[in-house]
């Protein structure tokens, strides 16, 4: 097992259930049921005490999950005791969401809600494991719908409604009422923490629903969501709706030449690029002379692959801010993979068109300003409201943070949504540091993964250490309840991100708009070595 459940079970606050000498939890736990008083419809579809150390099987009939949780694991391991329950809860005369509510024996007195990701629709388990072994009461929904396809919001403008935020919302007021419930006591801080789409619907939580959480991470946030879109469908337009015209040998090139060109402005060469905007590629070394050969590019080649990394714009508009270099081949095998290809038709036909003839063949960068248009006039999925200020002003703190190996999301989106906020808000760095930090991991991929210092507590499965410089939910909590915030958030690269192979190294990432800077030895394996400076 990758996480060391035993070792984080350390409290920071008495537990009212410890303190409660009434019934014991499993009774309470056994009886909680058919108590329950909710200002919804709901319907209670499982409740069950769960000792430490059970093994949930997730494909269990009763369950009728299609999917399981943000790495596909099909169990759930649960280290601790656990009241256990599964709701369905109406969120309108046409839409509802199922939702989890795992109430650890060991409660100290927090809550935490848990994101979804891509078009999904699944309650990510390993987060509610994560939560409950630290001693949080732990919520996480199905976003409105089951499964993984968009074709939930076919003609379901309520389902699309809890997909674009009340799925969350809906999650954390119910959660937090049935904890209340269940101790007998108010519930402290409550946290969110999610990444990708579950990065977005923390942020959406912070722009709509300020009051909900004390603390959020918001990693790899799908937040400018018809801007990734926009970006899928004029990669597959540029080089290819089917296959790619440039192979991945030819992409494997292009990074090897990024990494001749780039690796070393950081001070280390170490395969990461500290920041990819840093690289001004020079694509001629690239280009097929007399002497061709198979990972060299031709000249359309290049004129098409150099699209992709700088700004994209239509008719005068910003639709995106281009890919970053250093992560090439990942990001080509990601733009054809199935959940890339089953983005561009789902969402368009489902939901932006709601023509189920739509051809994404004929894909146009005029389809994004349509769908921008539709977006701003309906439900607001985009995230990128930069009126932060209701959210700072209540006391919530915001832990961002974006991988700059994101081959799926860019970075630089977060980057375009920080300098929006200082703007709207008129903030310095000063300013937003008091509740708004944004952090680059600096070679880590979308979520999780990368040759970067990719384990940082940021969700379940990624867990290393129990200190706040480790563990992103550590450190929301310290930030918020002793006003702790973090300067960088420390990653640590695993052998072949295997826990149980070791450490590779370990690195600070640093807090935007700082870049690290390397003036070690042993090219970047030196945490020390490392120094945040301005860029
Ligand atoms: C759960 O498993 C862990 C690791 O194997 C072990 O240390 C712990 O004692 C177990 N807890 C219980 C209550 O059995
Ligand atoms: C969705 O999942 C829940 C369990 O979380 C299950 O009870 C329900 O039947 C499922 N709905 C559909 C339409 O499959
Ligand atoms: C399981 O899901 C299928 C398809 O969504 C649905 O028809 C069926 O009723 C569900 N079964 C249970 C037990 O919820
Ligand atoms: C791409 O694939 C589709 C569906 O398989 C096919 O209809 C179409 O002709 C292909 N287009 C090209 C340019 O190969
Ligand atoms: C392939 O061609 C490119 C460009 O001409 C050159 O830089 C590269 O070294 C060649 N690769 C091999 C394996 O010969
Ligand atoms: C392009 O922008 C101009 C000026 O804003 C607008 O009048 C026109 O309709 C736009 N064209 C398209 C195809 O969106
Ligand atoms: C923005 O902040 C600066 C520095 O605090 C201040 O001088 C300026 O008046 C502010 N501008 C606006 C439009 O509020
Ligand atoms: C995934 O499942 C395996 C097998 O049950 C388990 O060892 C591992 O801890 C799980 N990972 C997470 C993050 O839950
Ligand atoms: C790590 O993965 C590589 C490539 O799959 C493999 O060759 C190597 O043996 C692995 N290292 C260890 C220590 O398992």
């Amino acid at each position: 097992m990758r996480l060391r459940y035993a070792l984080l079970l350390t409290g920071i606050l008495t537990s009212p259930a410890l303190s409660r000498p009434s019934a014991s939890f499993q009774e309470r736990c056994a009886n909680l049921a058919d108590k329950i008083q909710l200002d919804y419809t709901f319907e209670v579809n499982l409740a069950e005490y769960l000792a430490p150390n059970t093994t949930i099987d997730l494909t269990a009939e009763s369950l009728n999950a299609t999917c399981y949780d943000s790495i596909g694991n099909t169990t759930a391991p649960v280290p601790v005791g656990v009241c256990r329950l599964n709701l369905r809860v109406a969120t309108s005369e046409s839409s509802e969401v199922y939702t989890e509510v795992w109430l650890p024996e060991n409660w100290e007195g927090r809550t935490l809600t848990t994101g979804n990701g891509g078009l999904a629709g699944c309650i990510q388990y390993s987060e509610l494991t994560y939560g409950a072994s630290y001693g949080f009461a732990s919520f996480g929904t199905n976003n409105g719908h089951n499964g993984t396809s968009g074709g939930a919001f076919f003609h379901q403008p309520e389902v699309y409604e809890d997909y674009a935020w009340r799925s969350i919302y809906t999650g954390a007021v119910v959660g937090k009422s049935i904890a209340e419930q269940f101790y007998g006591d108010v519930c402290g801080k409550s946290y969110y923490l999610g990444c990708s789409t579950g990065g977005r619907q923390g942020w959406k939580a912070v722009q709509k629903n300020p009051e909900l959480f004390d603390g959020v991470v918001a990693g790899a946030p799908a937040m400018d969501i018809w801007a990734h879109v926009g970006f899928f469908g004029y990669a597959l337009q540029t080089l290819g709706f089917n296959t790619s015209s440039v192979t991945l040998a030819q992409w494997a090139a292009v990074r090897e030449e990024v990494l001749n060109q780039c690796d070393g402005l950081d001070g280390a060469h170490d395969g990461i690029l500290e920041d990819p905007a840093a690289c001004d590629l020079d694509w001629k070394p690239l280009l097929c002379s007399s002497t061709t050969n198979n990972t060299c590019l031709t000249a359309d080649q290049i004129e098409a692959a150099t699209k992709l990394f700088g700004p994209i714009s239509y008719n005068g508009t910003l639709i995106h801010p281009g890919h970053g270099h250093g992560y090439e081949p990942e990001l080509i095998a990601y733009e054809y993979s199935p959940l890339v290809l089953t983005w561009i038709p789902e969402v368009f036909r489902y939901v932006v068109y709601e023509d189920i003839s739509w051809d994404p063949m004929t894909f146009t960068l005029q389809d994004v300003l349509y769908a921008l248009q539709q977006d701003a006039n309906g439900v607001h999925l985009n995230t990128f409201d930069s009126d932060i200020s209701a959210f700072r002003d209540r006391g919530g703190k915001i832990l961002h943070w974006h991988g700059t190996a994101d081959q799926l999301l860019v970075s630089r989106t977060s980057d375009l949504y920080y300098n929006k906020v200082r703007s709207t808000l008129n903030a310095s760095v000063a300013d937003l540091d008091e509740f708004y930090r944004y952090f680059r991991a600096s070679g880590v991929g979308h979520c999780y993964g990368g040759p970067g210092a990719n384990f940082m507590g940021q969700l379940g499965g990624q867990v290393t250490a129990d200190t706040p410089d480790d563990s992103m939910l550590r450190r929301i909590v310290q930030w918020v309840e002793e006003g702790d915030a973090p300067e960088s958030v420390r990653g640590t690269k695993f052998i072949n991100d295997t826990v149980a192979l070791g450490v590779e190294f370990t690195r600070k990432h640093c807090k935007y708009p700082k870049v690290n800077k390397y003036t070690g030895s042993r090219e970047g394996l030196d945490e020390e070595g490392w120094e945040c400076v301005e860029p």
